[in-house]
């Protein structure tokens, strides 16, 4: 009934399973027919705390009974915490950027990528460099910093300028060219198969993006949060 239901209402982008869940314990799922699985895909790698987690449900609750939406436009005194949090956790000194969703978090920095190479380079530096297999989101932007190009269908063209992949680091730093601002990358490659990138070689990479005065956008939305 509830196949149906979807099939008829919902927009479909996505090739869809159709079990349904209808209960979460941990890391484990019930569907209706009380069938338990193990959760190993975890909401695509981002369920970092577990279903049905009671200090989390609360948290949320107490915040939701409350005031559940003010806007950007005002003091979000717990915004501001977290921040702080995160911040101090990182070990780096760093602003925080809060996006609704990973695209979005990548959208915002190929923004200040841009905005960088807008002030510091006469020439206005705008193109982003990414590796073949990545992934890095959905929106007109992400979908075209993605180094797959079955990605790419005409379906959504034309995609902004200034993105190209590349098969492995070394190609990347050759094709550094007066125009580049910034290199994107997955420390492991999510999409792409759960290829974790070489250490040495990424190390290299930052130090020399670094000597050049150009950024190094690392998009940690598979791996972040001690994933
Ligand atoms: C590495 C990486 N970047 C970006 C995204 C996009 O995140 P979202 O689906 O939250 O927009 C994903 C999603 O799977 C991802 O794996």
């Amino acid at each position: 009934m509830y196949e149906e239901m979807d099939k008829t209402y919902v927009l479909h982008t996505y090739p869809r399973n159709y079990v349904n869940f209808k209960e979460g314990r941990n890391a484990t799922l019930f569907d209706e027919k009380g069938r338990d699985y193990i959760d190993f895909t975890s909401g695509i790698g981002v369920v970092s705390v577990g279903h049905g987690n009671a200090r989390l449900a609360n948290v949320i609750y107490e915040q939701a009974k409350n005031l559940i939406h003010t806007s950007n436009l005002f003091l979000i005194e717990p915004q501001a915490k977290l921040a702080k949090r995160i911040s101090e956790l990182s070990g780096m000194d760093v602003g925080v950027f809060f996006a609704n969703s990973g695209a979005e978090a990548n959208e915002g920095a190929i923004k200040l990528a841009r905005k960088y190479g807008q002030k510091h380079f006469k020439n206005k530096r705008y193109k982003v460099l990414t590796l073949e297999h990545s992934f890095h989101g959905r929106t007109i932007t992400t979908v075209k910093a993605t180094g797959q190009s079955s990605f790419h269908k005409n379906d959504f063209a034309p995609y902004p300028d200034g993105f190209s992949f590349h098969d492995q680091i070394k190609n990347l730093l050759s094709a550094i060219d007066d125009e580049t601002v910034a290199v994107m990358i997955e420390l492991v490659q999510g999409e792409g198969g759960v290829q974790p990138l070489d250490k040495k070689a990424v190390k290299e990479l930052a130090s020399t993006l670094k000597e050049k005065g150009l950024l190094l956008i690392v998009d940690e939305v598979q791996t972040g949060v001690y994933r």
